[in-house]
């Protein structure tokens, strides 16, 4: 006989648990999936990974949005023309020229620039005492390098910058409280991106960009506010991942004097396993939400459709089944799966992974490089409870 979502354990997090793996383990322990006082299912297991892409679950579209009464004005536009809560054909359309020209090798070729900028960045900082380095270097790369991407002038970053912090939000839970500001600077960013876009049409140059411009003009299948959307959805999209994962790998290597050492001594060689095993050990992405479309089963508890069912990441990638000794941090682990689940899976895995892996690798390598001394100051960084966990403050002496 099948159980229901109603015999699957309660989840509550609060944000007061110290941790939050212990948490996902106990209930873990006790079933293979729990559920929300809202009803909502957590799927716990690393054999779970792909009900993200069966056919028994879609893409929530705008219904986050409308349950917190966002139904219409710039955030619901942004999330009702992007690809990331899109479905079958809206979705093909929109990403389709995206990864055409996003490609794989225009990502790996930022390598060299993302090291210059993250030697830049922290050169700087060596000797100066405790830096914040959420702000002054993990937010940075990832911002620098799109803008440098979309050829956007030095001059213009501290707006561009502003535009980001302002409205990363609104891929996530809203703040009802910063909805106006939000969508104030979402005008702003959306006004500047279609100047950038018109600009390309004028006068094409060779960058992403004009590549991008020509792969939209060809099919002809967009609308000018989807044109634009993927662009600032790439932006956002590449940000607060970015930014807090970098953090977090970075805690977790230096507070571990003999993985740091290891690293250090041979930067180039471990960057891949140090950000593999970062981005499973302490996940900015908990979980990938999706809604039953169809009824069907997960480990004998029936799922009826309309249920919100979010595969948690966060537990998968600490499964005994799928990883030996799971809540050991090892930059030398041999069993990551070929396809990193941080990234999600199917027609919606992350379009910029190898921009973060590269941004990332390179951050990491070149502060081991020029400051092998580094000390991570204060607390450990704390990541707060949501599907994309927020990074905390976290200070960092180079030297
Ligand atoms: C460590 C950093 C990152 C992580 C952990 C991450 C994770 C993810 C995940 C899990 C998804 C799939 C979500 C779903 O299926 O519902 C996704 C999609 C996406 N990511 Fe990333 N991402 C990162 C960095 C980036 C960067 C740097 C960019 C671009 C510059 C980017 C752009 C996107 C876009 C556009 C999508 C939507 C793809 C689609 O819906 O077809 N991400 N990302």
């Amino acid at each position: 006989m099948a159980f229901t979502i109603a015999d699957a354990p309660e989840f509550e997090l609060d944000g007061t648990r110290e941790d939050v793996h212990a948490y996902f383990r106990e209930i873990r322990e006790k079933a293979p999936i729990a559920r929300t006082r809202i009803g909502h299912v957590l799927a716990l297991r690393h054999r779970h990974l792909d009900l993200i892409t069966r056919d028994v679950t879609r893409q929530i579209e705008t219904e986050t949005k409308m349950m917190q009464g966002i139904t219409s004005g710039p955030i619901y536009d942004f999330i009702a023309n992007g690809m990331l809560f899109a479905n079958g054909d809206a979705h093909l359309r929109r990403r389709a020229p995206v990864s055409r020209t996003f490609a794989f090798k225009l990502m790996d070729a930022m390598r060299p620039k993302a090291a210059a900028l993250a030697a830049e960045l922290v050169s700087e900082r060596i000797g100066r005492g405790p830096i914040d380095f959420v702000n002054e270097i993990a937010a940075q790369i990832p911002a620098r390098i799109i803008a440098d991407i979309l050829g956007i002038p030095r001059a213009d970053l501290p707006v561009f910058m502003q535009w980001i912090a302002d409205t990363a939000e609104a891929l996530g839970f809203i703040d009802l409280e910063r909805r106006a500001k939000i969508e104030k600077s979402l005008v702003n960013f959306n006004a500047y991106v279609e100047n950038l876009l018109m600009e390309r049409r004028a006068h094409p140059r060779e960058d992403f960009l004009s590549d991008y411009v020509r792969a939209t003009a060809t099919d002809g299948v967009l609308t000018e506010d989807e044109i634009r959307t993927q662009i600032v959805g790439l932006i956002l999209a590449g940000s607060d991942t970015t930014r807090g994962s970098l953090c977090m790998i970075l805690a977790h290597l230096l507070t571990r004097p003999d993985q740091w050492a290891a690293f250090r001594a041979n930067p180039d060689a471990l960057k891949r396993g140090a950000v593999d095993e970062g981005l499973r050990y302490d996940p900015v992405i908990s979980g990938i939400p999706r809604i039953a479309f169809k009824p069907f089963e997960i480990d004998g508890y029936a799922i009826p459709p309309g249920t919100p069912v979010s595969v948690a990441v966060i537990s998968a990638m600490r499964d005994p089944e799928a990883y030996s000794e799971p809540d050991r941090f090892d930059i030398f682990r041999t069993d990551h799966p070929k396809w990193h689940p941080i990234f999600g899976g199917g027609a919606h895995r992350c379009v910029g992974e190898a921009l973060a892996r590269a941004e990332m690798e390179e951050t990491l390598a070149a502060i081991a490089r020029l400051a092998p001394a580094t000390a991570l100051v204060g607390a450990f960084p704390r990541l707060a409870p949501g599907p994309i966990r927020q990074v905390g403050r976290m200070e960092v002496a180079f030297a």
